[in-house]
């Protein structure tokens, strides 16, 4: 489903048994990178868009490990894809060089991200003129 731009779903093995869910998520592994930072977003109320910016190098994982909310992404040449995350051992694997904008967030909603770099804020594109132009230009 909308491999082409480069975004995946991804399921993660459930350990549960008779006391609850168990989720595992292991770098290398269940996810295509070694997880060099966690953060997470709750609180986002359902007019919220967050995200708006695409990375240089980081690669993400996004888990609602409770809640729900969607992601679009663009690959700045005309192609886009929403998904939806709604179950805590689903994710979704955005690579570099995506834009997304996270939003419809649920009031229950927890929003882990799992990345493959340390914060870096120069490798963060906030400008969408500006991303659609490096894209563009990296290809011709
Ligand atoms: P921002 O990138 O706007 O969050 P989101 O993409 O979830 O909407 O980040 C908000 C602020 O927090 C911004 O000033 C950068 C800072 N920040 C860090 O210092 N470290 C981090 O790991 C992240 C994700 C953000």
């Amino acid at each position: 489903m909308s491999k082409h731009i480069g975004a995946q779903m991804l399921e993660f093995p459930q350990s549960g048994d008779e006391r609850g869910h168990l989720v595992i998520v292991e770098g290398m592994d269940d996810i295509p990178f070694n997880i060099a930072r966690i953060f997470y977003i709750y609180g986002s109320g359902s007019d919220v868009v967050r995200g708006k910016h695409a990375n240089r190098k980081s690669e993400f994982v996004l888990i609602n490990v409770a809640g729900s909310c969607k992601v679009k992404v663009k690959d700045g040449k005309g192609n886009e894809a929403v998904f939806v995350l709604n179950r805590p051992h689903t994710g979704i694997y955005l690579p570099p060089l995506l834009w997304k904008d996270m939003y419809d967030f649920s009031a229950d909603s927890v929003l882990l991200c799992l990345a493959s770099e340390h914060y870096d804020a120069a490798e963060y594109i906030r400008d969408y003129d500006e991303y659609v132009r490096m894209v563009n230009e990296e290809t011709t």
